[in-house]
């Protein structure tokens, strides 16, 4: 038998209704907030990503699907959309048709990552991008409209986590200063993380080692060097998130696995999901949109692990989701009339009103059943005594009431 690629999942139709109701808060909250969709192709080239996110990063060293297409084309099932959404930004103008643009998304993305619980090869993203502003103001709005959304599905197990990774600047000198710190303890280190001394020393911070959170536990910290405009701007975010009563830890060891930051980084934790507990990440990404070729432009943005989330859903027991239901069932009491029982359905249809039958032959007890298990409002006995004067048994389920009507007048009485 071939089973679906490890780490990929069906999403069957008893889950998904959660997805769409997840998908109906997520597009409501983005609507009260003013974003707009925006969709992008499945897969890129590869170097945008590669020049997007970073050669040095493990999403772009270890984790992309990428692949050789017929023309030879290096291409990458997208990890993440940033890059892919600041592409089309670029491609299309976007900034010229006005200069400030607010987007969001809801997509698969595709990382070579081990499978386990709460991580996935292909899984789904939410996420905001904001184009054109680099007010703080805007940074805060993102972290908003994640908790925002998180509340909505009912969680409330959530730590929101944000740091500031300042200008490349003055992540250089700080840089220079870990460097230092770290010059006589290299032996102390895994060999993941000297690897990373030379690559990308501020993912050491990062790192599930013992012995290498133990040294970084000492370490200088990059809040201490920030730059005063970096500086500025994360006192404002952190006044204004107290204003607004939202509780906040500031983690200056949140790097976050993606170049492109600047300024402010955040990530909303669950206490519900076990290792993989980052629900959403984002920040500011003041020079990307210069890296990738097009007019400097700030920005800003996050994205949400969307079965992360669900899974955290179902640990805290966060939300209900109402059973789906039909309008009607039409029991065929005679074999010989199911073309019109099937007629009467499709009429009903067709004025916008759902109803079932039975394509099974089954027994009027069994069909009963199937209308139960349906969750009709009202079940229809077609056939007897009562179809030859053009009438039938309606009965209403919730009160268990039964009356002849004349099918002529059953769409009027239900609809
Ligand atoms: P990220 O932290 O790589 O950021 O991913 C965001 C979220 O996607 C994570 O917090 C997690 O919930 C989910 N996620 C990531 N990898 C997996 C996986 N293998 N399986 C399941 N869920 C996963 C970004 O992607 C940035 N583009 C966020 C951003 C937008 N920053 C600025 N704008």
């Amino acid at each position: 038998m071939i089973k679906a690629i490890k780490g990929t999942k069906d999403i069957l139709p008893d889950s998904i209704r959660n997805w769409k109701y997840f998908e109906d808060v997520i597009t409501s909250v983005f609507k009260i907030y003013n974003y707009e969709e925006i969709r992008t192709p499945i897969f890129e080239e590869t170097s945008l990503f590669a020049r997007g996110i970073g050669e040095a990063t493990d999403i772009v060293g270890k984790e992309m699907y990428t692949f050789e297409d017929r023309s030879k084309t290096s291409v990458t099932l997208k990890p993440e959309m940033t890059a892919s959404v600041v592409r089309a930004f670029i491609e299309h103008y976007l900034g010229k048709r006005q200069p400030f643009n607010k987007l969001y998304y809801i997509s698969p993305m595709f990382r070579q990552e081990r499978p386990q619980a709460g991580r996935l090869r292909e899984f789904h993203q939410f996420g905001a991008e904001a184009l054109g502003s680099g007010s703080p103001l805007l940074d805060v709005e993102m972290i908003n409209i994640a908790y925002d959304i998180l509340k909505g599905m009912g969680l409330k197990d959530l730590t929101i986590k944000i740091n500031s990774l300042g200008t490349p600047d003055s992540r250089k000198n700080y840089t220079k200063v870990l460097k230092d710190f770290l010059k006589d303890k290299e032996n102390l280190l895994s060999t993941e993380s000297k690897d990373r001394i030379k690559k990308n020393i501020l993912r050491i911070f990062d790192s599930k080692h013992k012995n290498d959170i133990k040294v970084m536990k000492n370490a200088p910290k990059l809040l201490d060097y920030l730059d005063s405009e970096s500086l500025e701007d994360f006192e404002q975010v952190k006044s204004i998130l107290k204003s607004l009563k939202i509780p906040f830890e500031v983690d200056a060891s949140l790097v976050r696995g993606l170049d492109y930051y600047t300024k402010l980084t955040f990530e909303i934790i669950s206490g519900k999901v076990g290792s993989q507990s980052a629900l959403c990440g984002g920040g500011r990404y003041d020079l990307l949109v210069e890296q990738l070729g097009g007019e400097p432009t700030p920005g800003t943005g996050f994205a949400a692990g969307m079965e992360r989330i669900l899974m955290a859903c179902e640990n805290e027991k966060s939300f209900e989701i109402q059973q789906s239901s039909i309008k009607l069932y039409i029991v065929c009491l005679d074999k010989n009339l199911n073309a019109n029982a099937f007629s009467f359905a499709q009429t009903l249809r067709s004025n916008n009103i759902s109803a079932e039958i039975d394509y099974l032959n089954r027994s009027v007890k069994a069909q009963m059943r199937d209308a139960n298990k349906l969750n009709a409002e009202y079940v229809l006995f077609f056939g007897g005594e009562e179809y030859k004067a053009n009438n039938a048994q309606l009965k209403n389920m919730a009160s268990g009431e039964q009356e002849i009507i004349s099918l002529d007048n059953v769409l009027n009485k239900i609809k």
